[in-house]
């Protein structure tokens, strides 16, 4: 059984700026809820409940965001306007939050190694915050849970990009399982399109066992001199066994402007629109 679920959120959103100055970008809001909450609801939703954040500098909202907040809760109390924190307050009711700080940004490696202490010695999801999915049957964390129940060994969500895309992505080659499910056999971070090794990229959802820690301690930082968690998956890959799962649903990428602006509007009109 898989409790625990690490989100790495101590990166800088500069994407965001000036929005992410003083923010987190994982508290920027679609629509009326937070990114951070929809990630955390959909590890909830996964029985994912013991939930660790690799924060950093100004990431304080992220640990108010969880918890409770006394005045405004008695300000509300008795009206209408208690139903807005109804998610959040199951959320805080249902799951555990522990947090450990990423004191340099050194890259999306290093950050899941701080994480060992909140995981310990179990097979952890990780997600990316700012990749918000909406799974087709169940959320995309269930369907991972699922497979790794079969195949006990680490699972990278992809999904098909464009050939010009490559460049913001870890890409993976393997070998076909199945229609949706691949055995890694290479992966290549952000590389160009002519060096990818196929349109497959890995996006904000993994599972991943506890051998990866001392994996990542064993390598050295890669691309843009930071330690990749792609140079890690790979060499698990080929030590071991690392499958990557195309996912029911769909992902919109909440860290650059043109996807977040889409996953608005999309929940704006799945919310809203309908009861127009
Ligand atoms: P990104 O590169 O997408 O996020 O990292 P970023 O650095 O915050 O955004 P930009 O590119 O400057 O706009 C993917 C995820 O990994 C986390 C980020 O918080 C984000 O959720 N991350 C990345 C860390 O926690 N630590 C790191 O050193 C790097």
């Amino acid at each position: 059984m898989i409790k625990k679920c690490l989100f790495p959120v101590a990166g800088y959103g500069t994407r965001f700026l000036p929005a992410t100055k003083a923010m987190p970008k994982e508290m920027l809001p679609i629509v009326d809820k937070p990114l951070v909450q929809y990630a955390v609801e959909e590890a909830a939703q996964a029985g994912l409940t013991d939930i660790g954040f690799v924060t950093g500098r100004g990431k304080r909202a992220i640990e108010d965001h969880f918890d409770i907040s006394y005045e405004l809760e008695h300000q509300i109390e008795g009206t209408g306007k208690e139903q807005a924190l109804e998610g959040i307050r199951n959320l805080i009711e249902g799951c555990t939050f522990s947090y450990t700080r990423q004191m340099n940004m050194q890259g999306l490696g290093d950050a899941i190694l701080k994480g060992e202490t909140i995981i310990g010695d179990s097979p952890f999801g990780v997600v990316l915050a700012d990749d918000l999915c909406i799974g087709e049957d169940q959320g995309v964390l269930s369907q991972m849970v699922g497979l790794f129940k079969q195949y006990r060994c680490s699972i990278v969500a992809i999904e098909e990009v464009p050939a010009d895309q490559t460049h913001s992505y870890g890409v993976i080659d393997g070998e076909k399982i199945s229609d949706t499910l691949v055995r890694v056999t290479d992966m290549v971070e952000k590389p160009a399109p002519e060096a990818a090794p196929s349109n497959l990229a890995i996006i904000g959802r993994y599972i991943l066992t506890p051998d990866i820690f001392e994996i990542i301690r064993n390598t050295p930082p890669g691309k843009n001199g930071e330690v990749q968690i792609t140079d890690a998956l790979l060499t698990q890959a080929r030590t071991g066994c690392v499958m990557a799962y195309k996912f029911r649903g769909r992902r919109f990428d909440c860290g650059s402007v043109g996807g977040f602006v889409e996953a608005t509007n999309y929940y704006y009109e799945k919310l809203y629109d309908s009861n127009a």
